[in-house]
């Protein structure tokens, strides 16, 4: 069990937490595709959820923490929202082959930090390629920096460490950010993507063509990786507009 299941018993902050910026971002992509069955994977208690299920998808929230799942249920009953909520390990997830469009997932893969944490996130991925439907979509968040200077209880990605994680994915976004935490409270730094199950069923001519700009300390600049001019011209237009859209 995670310290999540006690978290979310005695600091009852988190409950006014607004959704993310990134939620609303993934939501547009997730439109732009055509997409209507979503898995909120590490749901907590549900604020991206229930944005997600108000935008008229399909939701099923996952979450291993219990408690979290029972401020979820009512949450979105209140909303009169019809979400699926299922406690479960990511590690091992109870859905079918291919059962959704798209899969979003907030802040969770930066939770594993035990010693097998390579192999768990490694594990945690290839469930989330196989409960995704050929060609869905993967909007994916966790905090970024160095590992060695990380806050207590998780444990910050750098870029090779996002890299080797959506290994086997296509990038179609991938940018480091500010946004703010699952409490709400403060902004953190975070990478946050838009991937695409199986770069083969996307296109076969589709040429990988990263671009990378560093941010300087200090610089408020964007980190953006995206794929090249070779990029369906679909989510390059989507693309374009969500990119001025969601900045401030
Ligand atoms: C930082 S919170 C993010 C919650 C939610 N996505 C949000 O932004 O409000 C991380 C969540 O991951 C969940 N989690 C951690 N390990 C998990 C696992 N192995 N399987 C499923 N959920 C897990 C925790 O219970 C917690 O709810």
């Amino acid at each position: 069990m995670t310290r999540w299941q006690d978290f979310y018993d005695v600091d009852l902050r988190v409950l006014t937490a607004p959704p993310s910026d990134f939620v609303k971002f993934a939501a547009e992509w997730f439109t732009s595709v055509g997409a209507k069955t979503i898995l909120d994977l590490g749901c907590g208690i549900g604020r991206d959820t229930c944005l997600l299920a108000a935008s008229e998808f399909e939701v099923v929230g996952c979450d291993m923490a219990m408690s979290g799942l029972t401020h979820a249920q009512r949450i979105a009953n209140e909303k009169h929202l019809p979400i699926v909520f299922q406690q479960a390990d990511a590690r091992d997830l109870p859905f079918s082959d291919a059962q959704f469009d798209a899969v979003y997932c907030f802040g969770m893969l930066h939770e594993f930090t035990g010693e097998n944490y390579q192999a768990d996130i490694r594990t945690i991925m290839s469930e989330i390629q196989r409960v995704l439907a050929p060609q869905g979509l993967l909007a994916l968040a966790m905090l970024s920096g160095d590992p060695q200077a990380g806050l207590p209880h998780v444990r910050l990605f750098t870029a090779e460490d996002l890299d080797k994680a959506v290994h086997g994915f296509t990038p179609l976004f991938q940018r480091e950010h500010n946004d703010i935490g699952c409490t709400g409270i403060r902004p953190y730094r975070m990478w946050q993507g838009i991937y695409q199950r199986d770069i083969r069923a996307f296109s076969p001519s589709i040429e990988l063509n990263l671009i990378q700009t560093p941010v300087s300390p200090g610089e408020s600049g964007e980190n953006i990786r995206t794929t090249g001019q070779k990029f369906h011209e679909k989510y390059a237009r989507a693309m374009q507009r969500l990119a001025g859209g969601v900045e401030k």
